[in-house]
């Protein structure tokens, strides 16, 4: 396969949820460029907008009028958060500081996935949590109002949960302090900064002293560093050529796959390096080599942990065993993807095999691979499948290509375009 051209992946699924929200937020007019257009980033819309905020249809260059710290409203529906756990998690945070109650809504996937890590640090804020049939999953119900003030040490190295704490601080009006237990994407703490909120990160405490006002600002959203890691890969397997992936943000907290893609032996290398939009953007541009397997651990995994699914694609074309630990988080992502990664795998002909908190893959070089793959309507498990289908040869069928909306509408047209 050879793999040639440049393309820019949309926009920073993170970073768009993040504008949007603080875009609602924030005192006067906030233009955002270059927001993901992908379901996802829908159900933060559709949320906010339920909420009384004025959010136009997401385009390449919004326009959104803010409404303050206090201009959120009861809604009269329930809140639809889809497939996304994001908007869940932050808008738990903004909710929990907002002096009305809401439910909390979401498709099969999201109602399994676990909420009480956010219920937890905001219940002991003051917020209230009404879960329906026993567990910790939707519907939820968040009973928001006047808060206290938290220190939380972090269960596990969570983003979502670090931002909903410092989203209900902002909102509420009351300091809190965030204790990570391993650093994780700080888009939420960079965005904050660049609206005149003071944050302070030290020694892995990241504290926010609150404002009575979110100051409006301007919002460059970088190309998305989890849907560049496909193509990475994909170019990192191929057996010729080169492809260019512009305006990617390489924020460390975000950019692990790129160092393990380097470390397994492809050449990558960061062109063109410049900070905009208070991230720092590059051309990530990325030809094969002869790939070896690596050992990633719970100290890496949150820099890539939603490129975890297409790095074992990857390790099943390098020489030799891939070790992945300390990723127990993998069990509660859109899928159980430990167990979705290693089922395709196999299915697919690869050796793979489960660990509780990770898998190990045995590579054997580039090949074709040929099988079923269930998604389990997984946006990443059905686009690491794409990329290892690329390869001349390979007959791998997925039963739901559709899902990759959920993060990257265009994926399929893309991988069709640079594969020659
Ligand atoms: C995200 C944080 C991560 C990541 C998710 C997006 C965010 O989740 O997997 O896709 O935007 O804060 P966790 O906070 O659960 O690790």
């Amino acid at each position: 396969m050879r793999v040639d051209g440049a393309l820019r992946v949309p926009g920073d699924k993170s970073i768009s949820h993040r504008a949007l929200m603080l875009g609602a937020l924030g005192d006067g007019v906030s233009r955002v460029r270059g927001v993901l257009r992908s379901l996802d980033v829908e159900s933060t819309a559709g949320v906010l907008r339920a909420l009384g905020a004025r959010i136009p249809a997401l385009g390449d260059e919004m326009v959104i009028e803010g409404g303050g710290l206090r201009g959120l409203r009861a809604p009269t529906v329930d809140l639809d958060c889809g497939n996304s756990g994001t908007t869940t998690r932050l808008m738990a945070g903004i909710l929990a500081g907002s002096p009305f109650s809401a439910r909390l809504i979401g498709d099969a996937s999201l109602s399994r996935r676990p909420m009480g890590r956010v219920a937890r640090p905001l219940s002991a804020m003051g917020a209230r949590f009404a879960f329906e049939g026993g567990g910790e999953g939707l519907p939820m119900t968040v009973h928001g109002g006047r808060l206290r003030g938290l220190t939380w040490p972090m269960e596990s190295a969570s983003a979502q949960v670090k931002s909903a704490i410092l989203l209900a601080g902002l909102v509420a009006d009351v300091p809190v302090e965030v204790v990570e237990s391993a650093p994780t994407r700080d888009h939420t703490e960079r965005m904050l900064l660049g609206r005149g909120v003071d944050v302070r990160v030290e020694d892995g405490v990241i504290a926010l002293v609150p404002k009575a006002t979110l100051a409006a600002a301007d919002q460059l959203v970088p190309a998305d560093p989890s849907s560049a890691a496909f193509f990475a890969a994909l170019a990192a397997i191929a057996d010729d050529g080169e492809l260019a992936l512009d305006d990617v943000c390489i924020n460390p907290t975000r950019a692990g796959a790129f160092r393990v893609l380097r470390r397994m032996g492809a050449q990558l290398r960061y062109d063109d390096r410049r900070l905009a939009g208070g991230e720092e953007l590059a051309r990530v541009v990325v030809s094969p080599e002869t790939l070896r397997g690596t050992v990633i651990d719970g100290a890496e995994v949150p820099s890539l942990v939603d490129e975890l699914p297409v790095l074992a694609c990857v390790a099943a074309c390098a020489e030799g065993e891939t070790r992945v630990t300390g990723a127990d988080e993998l069990r509660v992502k859109e899928s159980d993807r430990i167990k979705a990664i290693v089922e395709n795998l196999r299915a697919v002909g690869a050796v793979a095999e489960e660990l509780p908190d990770g898998f190990v893959v045995q590579g054997a070089g580039r090949r074709p691979f040929s099988g079923s793959v269930t998604t389990h309507g997984d946006h990443r498990i059905a686009m690491a499948f794409g990329v290892l289908g690329a390869i001349p040869g390979s007959r791998i069928t997925i039963d739901d290509p559709a899902c990759a909306a959920v993060s990257f509408p265009t994926f399929w047209e893309e991988l069709a375009r640079v594969v020659r």
